[in-house]
C-alpha cells in the first residue's frame, strides 16, 4: 500500500505520486508516447469529463498528469488507487498532481463552490505553481508535450505559451452552447448592453428564443451581463489553441459542429461522451467510475439495494447535479408534486445554502408519508442509478454531464433547468433530440406542484409523448456508444488528436523546437 501523506504537509507543487516508490519506478521504467498535462476547473461538472478524457488518453499510451488546485486535491487523490489499477491493463498512466490554489487563508476551502473560489479560479489566479510544475517536468525524462486546459481557466494557456508548449482548449459543455456564446460575442459583437430580440436566428443552429439562450444572455436584471458572460466564458484563448476539444459527439450536434468548425481556426476534436467505459462502449468494463472515491459526498449506500426491490421502469430519479441550488420554494413544490404523482422516486437532495434541516423545507409529514416509495440521498453514482432497470425517467437540471448521462443510459428526461447552459440543453432535449420535456414554470420562475405531478405521471405512465421520448433515448444510447467504439466518430477524432500530437512531439524531438 502506498504511504499516505497528509496533503497539508506537502509544499508548493510537490506531487503525491512521487512519494509512492512503486509508482515512481513504474513511471521511470515506462516508455510513454508522450506526456500530456490536463488542468480541470475544480468543480465536479468539469473535473469528471476531463478525468475521463485523461483516462481515454492514457489508454492510448500517454502519460497524463491531472493537475488539481490544492483545495480540491484531497477529493481527487481518493481516485488514485482506482486510476492506478485501471492503468495496469494498458501502456499509459494517469498520475495526480496538485498546484497551490493561491486562496487567501480566510476563505473556506471546501468542495461546495464558494462564490469567491468561482471568481478566483477564473480571474485572479496567476498559476505560478503550474509554471514551476511544467518546468520541473521539462527537466525530467518525461517533458510535457501538450497542456489540455478547461476553457474556464484562461491563465493556463498564457503559461503554456510562455513555455512554448502546445495547448488544447477543452470545452466541457455542448457544442451548441459554445457556438451561441461565440456567435453573439465574436460575430454579432454583442456587448451585453444591447437588448437582444425575443427570437434570434443563428447560422446552422436555427431559431432561438431569448429564453433558450444560456443564462448570461437574458439575466438582464444583473445589468453586468457582459461581465457575467466574460466570467463564464473567456473565449479569447481559443484563438491561440492548437486544438479545441469538446465533450460531445458528431451525430448529436452535427449542425452546431459544422458552425463551430467555421468559427474557430484550430481543429475541433469531438471526444465525447466523456463517460466511464463500463456505461458506454465497454472497452474497459473495469472503468465504472469517473474516479472511484472522488465522489464529493459519501453515504448513499443502499441505494442500489433499494432500486433492486422496485419493479422495472417504476422509479423516477430526481437530481440537480453537484452545484446547482434549487430554491426552498421549489423544493417544497417538488416534494408535493412527487407525493401527488403516487410514483416511486429516488431524490438526490442536499440542503440549500443557509439551511441545515431538510425536513423543515418539506411539507409537514412528507418524509413519513413517502417512506415506502421515496428514497432521499445526498449523493449517488448517477450512471449506476441511470443504468438500473428500475429507473424509468430522470428529472434533471440539465447540466451537460447529466444530459449526456441520460442520453447514454437511454433514460428520458423531465427538465427543471435553473441557469447557465442548462436552459439551452433543455431546449435541445425537448426540441432537437426529442428525449424528454421541459416542465413549465410559473411567472415566479417556480414549477408548481400540479405541473410536476402531471409531468411525472405522463413520464412514468408512458403516454404517447413519453413512449416516443424513451424510443429516442434508446436510439441515442446506441449512437453514443457507436461514437466511442473503434472507428466511431469520437474515436476517430481522438485518434486524429493523438496523431497530430505525436507529429508535434516528433517535430520537437527532431528540431529541438516545440510547435504551436
Ligand atoms: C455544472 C453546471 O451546473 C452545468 O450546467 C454545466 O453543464 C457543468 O457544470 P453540475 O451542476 O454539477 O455542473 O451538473 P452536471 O453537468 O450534470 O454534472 C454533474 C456530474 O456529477 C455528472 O458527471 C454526474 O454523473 C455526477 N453526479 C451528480 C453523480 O455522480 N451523482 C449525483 O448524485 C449527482
Amino acid at each position: 500500500m502506498p504511504k499516505r501523506i497528509p496533503t497539508q504537509s506537502l509544499k508548493g507543487s510537490e506531487t503525491l505520486t512521487w512519494y509512492i516508490p512503486k509508482m515512481a519506478n513504474e513511471i521511470e521504467s515506462k516508455r510513454f508516447l508522450g506526456h500530456v498535462m490536463v488542468v480541470p476547473y475544480s468543480t465536479v461538472g468539469h473535473s469528471n469529463p476531463l478525468l475521463q478524457f485523461a483516462k481515454n488518453l492514457a489508454s492510448k499510451g500517454f502519460l497524463v498528469s491531472f493537475v488539481s488546485l490544492h483545495f480540491d486535491h484531497s477529493r481527487m487523490v481518493k481516485a488514485r488507487e482506482y486510476l492506478q489499477r485501471l492503468s495496469h491493463g494498458g501502456p499509459g498512466l494517469v498520475q495526480l498532481e496538485w498546484i497551490p490554489d493561491e486562496i487567501p487563508p480566510q476563505v473556506p476551502r471546501d468542495h461546495h463552490i464558494h462564490p469567491f473560489l468561482f471568481h478566483h479560479m477564473h480571474n485572479t489566479m496567476t498559476g505560478h505553481g503550474l509554471e514551476s510544475l511544467l518546468l520541473r517536468f521539462n527537466a525530467s525524462p518525461n517533458p510535457v508535450s501538450c497542456v489540455v486546459y478547461d476553457s474556464f481557466l484562461p491563465w493556463v494557456p498564457k503559461i503554456a505559451t510562455k513555455l512554448s508548449i502546445p495547448h488544447a482548449f477543452f470545452w466541457t459543455q455542448s457544442i451548441t452552447v459554445f457556438s451561441l456564446y461565440y456567435h453573439f460575442k465574436n460575430v454579432e459583437k454583442w456587448d451585453g448592453e444591447r437588448k437582444l430580440p425575443e427570437t434570434c436566428n443563428v447560422p446552422c443552429l436555427g431559431e432561438f428564443k431569448i429564453g433558450d439562450l444560456p443564462g448570461p444572455f437574458h439575466r438582464e436584471q444583473d445589468l453586468k451581463v457582459r461581465k457575467v458572460l466574460d466570467f463564464f466564458v473567456d473565449l479569447e484563448s481559443v484563438t491561440d489553441a492548437s486544438w479545441v476539444l469538446v465533450n460531445s459527439f458528431e451525430e448529436l450536434e452535427t449542425e452546431a459542429l459544422e458552425y463551430m468548425k467555421r468559427l474557430v481556426r484550430a481543429p475541433v476534436i469531438t471526444v465525447g461522451p466523456s463517460i466511464p467505459s463500463a456505461f458506454l462502449d465497454r472497452r474497459n468494463p473495469e472503468d465504472t467510475r469517473f474516479g472511484a472515491g472522488a465522489d464529493p459526498w459519501a453515504g448513499s449506500e443502499g441505494t442500489i439495494r433499494w432500486l433492486n426491490s422496485k419493479p422495472p421502469l417504476s422509479v423516477l430519479y430526481v437530481s440537480f447535479g453537484s452545484i446547482t441550488s434549487v430554491s426552498p420554494v421549489q423544493i417544497r413544490e417538488l416534494a408535493a408534486g412527487l407525493e401527488r404523482s403516487q410514483h416511486s422516486f429516488l431524490w438526490v437532495i442536499r440542503p440549500p445554502q443557509g439551511h441545515h434541516d431538510l425536513s423543515a423545507l418539506m411539507p409537514p409529514g412528507f418524509l413519513e408519508r413517502i417512506e415506502e416509495r421515496g428514497l432521499l440521498v445526498e449523493w449517488c453514482v448517477q450512471l449506476e442509478v441511470l443504468s438500473h432497470p428500475s429507473v424509468g425517467a430522470f428529472m434533471s437540471h440539465c447540466g451537460w454531464n447529466s444530459t449526456l448521462d441520460a442520453l447514454c443510459s437511454g433514460v428520458p428526461m423531465l427538465t427543471l433547468e435553473v441557469w447557465t447552459d442548462q436552459l439551452t440543453n433543455a431546449k435541445c432535449v425537448e426540441e432537437l433530440w426529442k428525449t424528454g420535456r421541459r416542465m413549465r414554470k410559473g411567472e415566479d420562475g417556480v414549477v408548481p406542484m400540479q405541473e410536476i405531478e402531471r409531468c411525472v405521471r405522463s413520464a412514468m405512465e408512458e403516454g404517447v409523448e413519453f413512449a416516443e421520448a424513451r424510443k429516442n433515448s434508446l436510439k441515442w444510447k446506441e449512437t453514443a456508444k457507436g461514437a466511442m467504439m473503434p472507428s466511431g466518430s469520437s474515436d476517430v477524432s481522438l485518434s486524429r488528436f493523438t496523431q497530430e500530437l505525436l507529429a508535434a512531439i516528433g517535430t520537437h524531438w527532431n528540431s529541438g523546437q516545440r510547435i504551436q
